[in-house]
């Protein structure tokens, strides 16, 4: 197996004025690297939070990204870097800035 994204179950629920909203319902996803894949669905279907999860910018509630992924996933933000180009990563996850020359954190608005 040479899948760069691995999701497994991956569900992720928002609390909206206590009320639990079910947004993604146990995705399976593999992606093979060096593929162009487009993710395609209704405002609304999930899209967004579906690639917060797989650029690590948020985490499932349930069900998992292969940590390998994430790993290999900044793997391929150091190299373009290394490369030249210049990488701004939002992100809630320590370890994730951590791949930073540089961190800027932000907390209720400063
Ligand atoms: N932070 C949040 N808190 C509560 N609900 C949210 C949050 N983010 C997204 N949602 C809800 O999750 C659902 C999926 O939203 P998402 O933004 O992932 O859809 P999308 O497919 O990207 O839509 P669009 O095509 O309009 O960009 C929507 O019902 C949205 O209202
Ligand atoms: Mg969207």
């Amino acid at each position: 197996m040479n899948a760069l994204i691995n999701l497994k179950g991956t569900r992720k629920n928002y609390r909206l004025a206590n009320r639990e909203i079910e947004v993604l319902k146990g995705i399976d996803l593999d992606v093979q690297k060096g593929r162009f894949v487009c993710i395609m669905g209704p405002s609304g279907s999930g899209k967004s939070t579906l690639l917060n999860i797989i650029g690590c910018l948020d985490r499932p509630s349930a069900g998992n990204l292969d940590s390998g992924s994430g790993r290999e996933i900044m793997g391929i933000f150091r190299g373009l870097h290394r490369d030249g180009t210049t990488v701004l990563l939002v992100t809630h996850e320590r370890e994730i800035a951590a791949y930073g020359e540089r961190v800027i954190t932000i907390r209720d608005g400063v």
